[in-house]
């Protein structure tokens, strides 16, 4: 028996937000921008478009290319940090647009920007202790949009939003598409990456609301020295597990933060630019979905073939960070 990933599939939004669009609304310029992050333009949501309704677009795609109908699906596992209500979850919401059947398993986690990460090993881990999850769908969304301060230059010209979904099916060959993952986490930073408002600690009134604090807060620098050494450290380990070289892989598809962070990524690992996926510069950071919708595009344009060896990373608030070994 094996648990392999048979289709990918993201979305993202119309509307484009260029970083000439931004230079109006807030102190910056493009050549900031471009040089500090690497990237050049984001995708908005539309005013009604929900974080499910961009999970179900992409998860439609995946099921598309698995050849997998909405009536097989035993579980969907949603990544986000910005779902649609709190109750229900983002999965409960697509699984009603899918017409998925009302025995599926469905719930959201969240770990931020290492959503597909965590969100990979969880779906792999179900499945193999569980008889019964046979086909799962697991999709990584974020409308950042909707908890960007828009007049905050240290973060609005970082984000964006968009969508991306992997079906996985159980084989009778064995063999799983997962070979290793790594996956951790540090509550002592999250102070440094955060939605201070909103929840039972700090509830949303007037008050708080005025303070501005059901945005998202960064201090990124900080962000940036810590998320390069666990990037680096757990991908390091997840090619040990999998009994690989940093040379076996044929492409390494980080977190799409920061042009930099990448770069810094690829050459600590004796990887070179040649086999590194970014796709940065179009979407910004998509956090949960930037990992899943930069392989979609690869695998879509034949770069990323049958056969792969592939090293996903991320990092992201929490501190969450983790690194897999995929054989697509
Ligand atoms: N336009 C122009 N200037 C800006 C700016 C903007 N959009 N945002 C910040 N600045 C200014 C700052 O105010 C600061 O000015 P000062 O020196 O006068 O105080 C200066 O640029 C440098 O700021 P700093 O934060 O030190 O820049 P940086 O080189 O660290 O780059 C980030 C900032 C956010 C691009 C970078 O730290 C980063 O990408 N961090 C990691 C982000 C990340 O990975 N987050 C998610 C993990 S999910």
């Amino acid at each position: 028996m094996g648990i392999r990933i048979t289709g990918i599939g993201s979305y993202a939004p119309d509307r484009i937000l260029t970083n000439q669009d931004l230079e109006k609304m807030v102190e910056t310029s493009d050549d900031w921008i471009t040089t500090r992050t690497g990237i050049k333009e984001r995708r908005i949501a539309k005013d009604d478009e929900t974080t499910s309704d961009m999970g179900t677009n992409a998860a439609r795609k995946a099921m598309e290319m698995a050849g997998v109908a909405p009536d097989e699906i035993d579980l969907i596992v949603f990544a986000t940090i910005t779902a649609d209500t709190r109750l229900p979850s983002a999965a409960c919401h697509t699984q009603r647009k899918l017409n998925i059947r009302s025995s599926a398993a469905c719930f959201d986690f969240q770990a931020a920007c290492s959503g597909t990460v965590y969100g990979i090993e969880i779906v792999t881990a179900m499945m193999k202790c569980s008889r019964s999850y046979k086909k799962a769908i697991l999709i990584g969304c974020e409308r950042l949009s909707s908890v960007t301060d828009w007049t905050d230059r240290n973060s609005c010209v970082l984000f964006g939003d968009g969508a991306a979904s992997f079906v996985f099916e159980k084989t009778k060959e064995p063999g799983d598409t997962l070979l290793s993952s790594i996956i951790k986490a540090d509550g002592a930073e999250s102070e440094i990456l955060c939605i201070p408002g909103g929840g039972t600690q700090t509830p949303i009134t007037p008050e708080n609301y005025d303070k501005k604090l059901q945005f998202l807060k960064m201090e990124g620098n900080k962000v940036f020295k810590l998320a390069v050494n666990a990037m680096v450290n757990t991908s390091n380990e997840a090619i040990d597990l999998a009994r690989l070289k940093s040379s076996d892989i044929n492409w390494l598809i980080p977190h799409q933060a920061n042009m930099r962070i990448i770069n810094a990524i690829g050459t600590r690992l004796g990887i070179s630019n040649d086999r590194v996926i970014t796709n940065l510069s179009k979407y910004g950071n998509t956090s949960a979905a930037s990992i899943g919708i930069a392989l979609d595009e690869a695998v879509r344009s034949g770069k990323v073939k049958k056969g792969d060896l592939l090293l996903l990373t991320a990092f992201g608030g929490g501190m969450t960070w983790g690194s897999s070994i995929l054989r697509w």
